[in-house]
Parts: structure tokens; sequence; C-alpha cells
């Protein structure tokens, strides 16, 4: 360990990367000043240099393995991305008996159980602050400021790169393609943007914000997940006329039964602050019993938010180890011997909401038929639009808000609807929270 602070080798130059190094560039003496020793940056492993940041004098190697075998170095940083590569290297780092610090949140939500134990094992700190919401100190929250609480329940705006392009379609009207691209060009989107459309990024993060807000152990496997290449323009439209807008949510919900883990476009009245979190934004909603709910906004994604996430967490690090050569702050929250899993509850099981689209022939008693099938599975409907056919048309787009069901009631209906001869298409389907009980 390197006399009186710490030394710092990261791994990875990319977006994030060359974040931490432009932060180090222009903050070196706050940092110092704030960690109160000597905190620098000195070996960066990349097998490329980036033209957006100046390394100045610091080591460079093109084997990132360089930096981990480095005796010099105290805190490793990954960012690398994915879960094979990165996995190895925080691996061989903690048993080189280095702190990590990691934004991937792939990683943690796939391997953070064996990750955390290597770590509490050998004294050493494993910090992820920068992998869930970009800027936004939500491990923090969780682990520290909200120590005290019983958590029933969080509710997110998770991947920065879905809001901006929900938010581009429905205020610019753009195409999802030409958004998508720009948030690539803006360093929003994963190397592979899949996991952002998909879902699989929000999944990952929430894994990671479940397991700190209810003591469970990470599991990737956890969440219902569905993602933004479910909403249509059509649907962004309708939702507005029904005085909705269409976000991507995640939620974890502590429920009698076991944990409600789900990761989907949502149905959110317009007039509630998280349908205003727009563009890169994210927001965590954390309802806690003893603080009552907060709110967490601010950027999700991003070269510099996310770096700042990054260099909190080398901060913090640099404090703590100058004084002790320990973190005393459990990585999870609590001992990994401790965490215990709960069951997750089936998406049939789940209540809500939900907003049907369906294409249907333009004829006498095709409403009637669908509002009877929806009756038989005990589905009542509260909103319900109907657009005139285009005048070269014999169908109907029909938009249906119900009320508030299972996740069993509504495919046994859809599966019904699906099979009558009137029906062009299939049926949209898309879940509404009115955060009623929130
Ligand atoms: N691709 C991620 C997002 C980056 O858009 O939210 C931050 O995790």
């Amino acid at each position: 360990m390197a006399v009186g602070g710490q030394r710092i080798g990261l791994c990875g130059l990319g977006t994030v990367g060359s974040g931490v190094v432009n932060i180090f560039n222009t903050h070196g003496g706050l940092i110092r000043q704030r960690c109160g020793a000597h905190l620098e940056l000195t070996h960066i492993g990349a097998r490329r240099d980036n033209p957006g940041c100046d390394v100045g004098s610091r080591r460079v190697s093109r084997d990132i393995f360089d930096v981990v075998r480095d005796p010099d170095i105290d805190i490793v940083v990954e960012l690398i991305g994915g879960t094979t590569v990165a996995r190895t290297l925080v691996e061989e780092a903690l048993e080189q008996g280095k702190h990590v610090v990691t934004a991937n949140k792939a990683l943690m939500a796939e391997h953070g159980n064996k990750l955390a134990a290597m770590a509490e094992e050998r004294g050493l700190a494993l910090r992820f602050e920068a992998a869930v919401a970009g800027g936004i100190p939500v491990i923090k929250t969780l682990r520290e400021a909200l120590a005290a609480n019983s958590i029933s329940g969080i509710v997110g705006i998770i991947n920065g790169t879905g809001n901006f392009i929900l938010t581009e379609m429905a205020s610019a009207g753009r195409s999802f393609a030409d958004v998508l691209a720009e948030a690539q060009a803006l360093g929003y989107a994963e190397a592979d943007p899949t996991f952002d459309v998909d879902g699989t990024d929000a999944a990952h993060k929430l894994v990671i914000l479940a397991s700190l807000a209810f003591g469970v152990p990470l599991d990737r496997d956890g969440p219902f997940t569905e993602g933004i290449d479910r909403v249509a323009p059509v649907d962004i439209d309708f939702a507005r006329e029904l005085g909705y807008c269409i976000k991507h949510l995640g939620i974890a919900r502590r429920q009698s039964d076991g944990l409600d883990l789900r990761v989907h476009p949502t149905l959110v009245p317009a007039t509630k602050q998280i349908a205003r979190v727009d563009g890169v934004l994210n927001a965590v909603m954390i309802e806690a019993d003893a603080v009552g709910e907060i709110v967490l906004t601010g950027p999700g994604a991003g070269s510099l938010p996310t770096a700042s996430a990054v260099c909190g967490d080398l901060l913090d690090l640099g404090r703590v180890l100058s004084r002790a050569p320990a973190d005393p702050i459990p990585i999870l929250g609590i001992p990994t011997s401790d965490l215990r899993s709960l069951p997750v509850v089936l998406p049939g099981d789940v209540t809500c909401a939900w907003y049907l689209r369906l294409v249907v022939a333009d004829r006498p008693g095709v409403m009637a038929e669908i509002t009877r099938l929806l009756g038989d599975s005990g589905i009542s409907i509260e909103s319900l639009i109907q657009r005139p056919p285009k005048a070269d048309s014999s169908h109907v787009t029909v938009v249906m808000l119900t009320d508030t069901v299972t996740g069993r009631q509504i495919e046994s209906a859809v599966a019904d609807i699906a099979a009558l001869s009137a029906l062009q298409g299939g049926v949209t389907t898309l879940r509404v929270e009115s955060f009623e009980e929130a």
C-alpha cells in the first residue's frame, strides 16, 4: 500500500474512464484536499488511447492486467464493461489484495454475490455507486443514509438511453432509430445498445437496488423484463390523450408473499413528478418507513455524471483507507452471510391497471364481443377511445384502460380476444402505474 495515501489504477478508457481521468485532471487538488490524504491516479490500462482525454505523465499499459498486477496500486477501477474479462479482472484484483471500484451493473447483477463475498473475506472494499443511475448517489443513499429504515418499495427510471428515446419520441416525434443513434453518439448507450432497448440494463440495476433495499442476494434472473422496443409512437399518442406518459420503470416492492420485481414500459399519470423526468435524467423513488417517500433525480448516464459517481467512491475509499486498512461499510449493506432470498411474485399474480390497443373490423357486435370477453375474465373498462376508420379502411383502432386486475386475468382475456376473427394483428398491452399506494 502506498505510504500516506492511495494509488489508483484505472482499467478502461472509454466514455466513463475518460471522464474519470478528466475529473482527476481538473479536480486533483480538490480531491486530495477533501480526501485528507494523497489519492493519485497513476496507472491506466487501455487497449488504445482516447483522444477525449489527456493521460499526462501517467503510466499507460496496453494489457489491463498489468494494472492489476502493479504492486504500487491500491485501488483498481474496472470500467471495461461486460462480464467475462471484467469478472476475471476484478477477481484477480481482489486476489492481489486490491480494493475495487466498478461501474459494471451486469457484473454486479450476475456475479456480485461471489465478488462481494471474496472482498469481505479479504477485508477489501468493492464499491459500485456508478453501476446504478449514473450520477445519482442512490447506492450510498440505500446503504448509508437510509440504513435505519425498512424499505417497502423502489420505483425508478433507471436507464438514461431508454428515457432519452421515449422523451424524444414523445416530444419531437422523432424515430426510434434516429434517437438511439444520438444516444450512442452522446455516450449514453451501452457498447451494444440491445441491453438499453430490451430492458436488460435496467433489470441489472433493479437487481442491485433490490439487494440493497431488501437484504436479498443479487439475482439476475429475478425481474420480469420488457424493453422500450414494445412502445410504438401510436401508444405514446394514445397515452397522452388519456392523460398519461409512457415511462420505462423498474419496480421492486416487498409484498407479504415475496418480492415484486419488474422492468417494463408503464403508463404513468402525466401529473406525477416521475412523468416529468425527461431525457437522459433518471429518477429513483424510495418508499421507506422512517423517512417516508424520497425521490432522487439526476443524469443517469454520460461520461462526467457516471465518472462523478466513480470518483465519489474513490474519494470515500481514500478517506477510509488513509485511516484504517479496511472498508467499514458492508458491501451489500449487510454481511453477505446475512442475505436471505425471498420468493419473487409471479407476473400473473401482480395487480395493476392495463392499457390495451387493438385494431378490429368495424362491424356491429365486435365491441360487445370484446367487452364480454373482458367481463368473463372479471375485467371492467375505465376509459375507451375508438378511432373512426380512415376513408379507405374497414377497421378501427380501439384503446382501453382497464381497472386494477391481475396479470393472469389480462393474459386470459387477451388470449380470448386474440382468437376473434374481427381482430387485425395482435393486442398491445402495457401496464399502468397509478402510484396510489405509494
Ligand atoms: N446505458 C446506460 C443508460 C448507461 O443509458 O442508462 C448508464 O448505466
